[in-house]
């Protein structure tokens, strides 16, 4: 059957049909779904690094998938396949719409990369602070930068600009968790799945849509696999989860990806068993030490999760259990080469990580766990976990 000839019966009076306005254009989507099922434009399989545990915490085992390793340098990868995917199968793009999305930078550099392949007009809406570094990957691939001045909603601009001109907005915060296809063998938590058996997933959530996804699938396939968001600090994530209110607001995260100043529609409440707040020094420095571990430099939001990982293996250590943890390796540290690596910077931004430097290097060489001696360990939830 030729897809750019109508096959509809012409409508009678009285009723509409739109089946021959865009003909050519259900050409052109179709080549571009094809083009995303085929194995070239796939997320690509990523290795399970097994992090080395000391002696003390004997039956317990640490992995880190390595999603740096995506064509487009992080586990947005995933992400950016699937909204393409979702977005063409939904009717939202024609031959010729541009695409805008609101991103700090890796959402932005992976849909950047899929729209270059389909030959679609890409354009970011990014923070007025974007390191050049992060703007320079999007044009490489072709894309168009847009900075929001100083206080500007990505979301309001990202929006607005689609609007003005004729474009589809992307919306990540929205479509994460419906795009991702979750009962797929082909998704991040089925591909962890068939490597080991975790009991407990752990990650920073900026869309909640990998957290998600994980715990979808854990309930679909009946697994015992837990999902922990790790939240750093001024993430209004943390208190709409523990308040179950989804109108909290917070300042906003200083680590750069998760976190976010308000509850995003991707975040759902219920798939999420724990979260644990991260202080940014904390993720900073177990961000540096995991580098010695890892032989590769991550982002500082793995940091964060690899923190929250420590956090629920001093549990199982105080209570005698053995179990398996797995986390993400979200992106590369040569992105943060200017920021999160450079001590100048995380002084101007008031991250003093040094003092987190020693309790995360001794935990990882002896099991010990002695935090620095200012730290006060942020709240537990006053709420019952959600669906345990
Ligand atoms: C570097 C980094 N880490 C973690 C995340 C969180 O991923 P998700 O949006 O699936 O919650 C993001 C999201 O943008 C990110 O850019």
């Amino acid at each position: 059957m030729s897809l750019t000839k109508s096959t509809a019966t012409p409508p009678r009076e009285g009723e509409e049909d739109i089946s021959d306005l865009y003909p050519e254009d259900r050409g052109w989507v179709t080549e571009c779904l094809s083009r995303l099922r085929d194995q070239r434009l796939q997320p690509k399989k990523t290795r399970l690094i097994e992090f080395p545990l000391p002696a003390a915490l004997d039956g317990m085992k640490l992995f880190v998938k390595n999603e740096s390793a995506q064509p487009s340098g992080s586990h947005k990868h995933r992400l950016a396949h699937a909204l393409f995917t979702n977005a063409l199968a939904s009717g939202c793009l024609r031959d010729g719409t541009p695409v805008f999305e609101a991103s700090s930078g890796s959402t932005a550099i992976s849909e950047a990369w899929y729209s270059n392949e389909l030959g679609i007009k890409f354009n970011a809406v990014m923070p007025s602070g974007t390191s050049e570094e992060k703007q320079q990957a999007v044009r490489d691939l072709k894309g168009n930068v847009i900075l929001a001045t100083a206080g500007e909603d990505l979301v309001t601009v990202a929006r607005r600009q689609a609007e003005q001109s004729n474009g589809h907005f992307m919306d990540q915060f929205t479509y994460a968790e419906r795009a991702y296809d979750w009962r797929s063998e082909h998704g991040l938590a089925p591909e962890l799945c068939r490597e080991v058996e975790p009991d407990w997933f752990v990650m920073g959530a900026g869309t909640g849509g990998t957290v998600t996804s994980v715990g979808r699938y854990a309930r679909y396939t009946n697994r015992k696999l837990r999902v922990c968001a790790t939240d750093p600090e001024n993430s209004a994530f943390l208190p709409g989860w523990r308040d179950h209110d989804r109108t909290a607001t917070d300042k906003g995260s200083r680590i750069e990806g998760i976190g976010r100043p308000r509850m995003e529609p991707s975040f759902l409440f219920p798939l999420v068993n724990r979260m644990i707040r991260v202080h940014d020094a904390a993720s900073v420095a177990t961000m540096r030490v995991a580098a010695q571990y890892l032989g590769i430099e991550p982002g500082p939001s793995t940091g964060t999760g690899l923190f929250g990982a420590v956090q629920i293996l001093l549990g199982m250590q105080a209570n005698r259990q053995r179990g398996t943890i797995a986390t993400v390796l979200c992106d590369a540290g040569s992105r943060y080469t200017a920021e999160y690596y450079n001590d100048d910077w995380l002084d101007k931004k008031g991250i003093d990580y040094r003092a987190w430097m020693e309790p995360v290097e001794r935990f990882f060489k002896s099991g010990e766990w002695q935090p620095p001696v200012n730290f006060s360990p942020a709240p537990r939830p006053s709420a019952t976990l959600w669906n345990m």
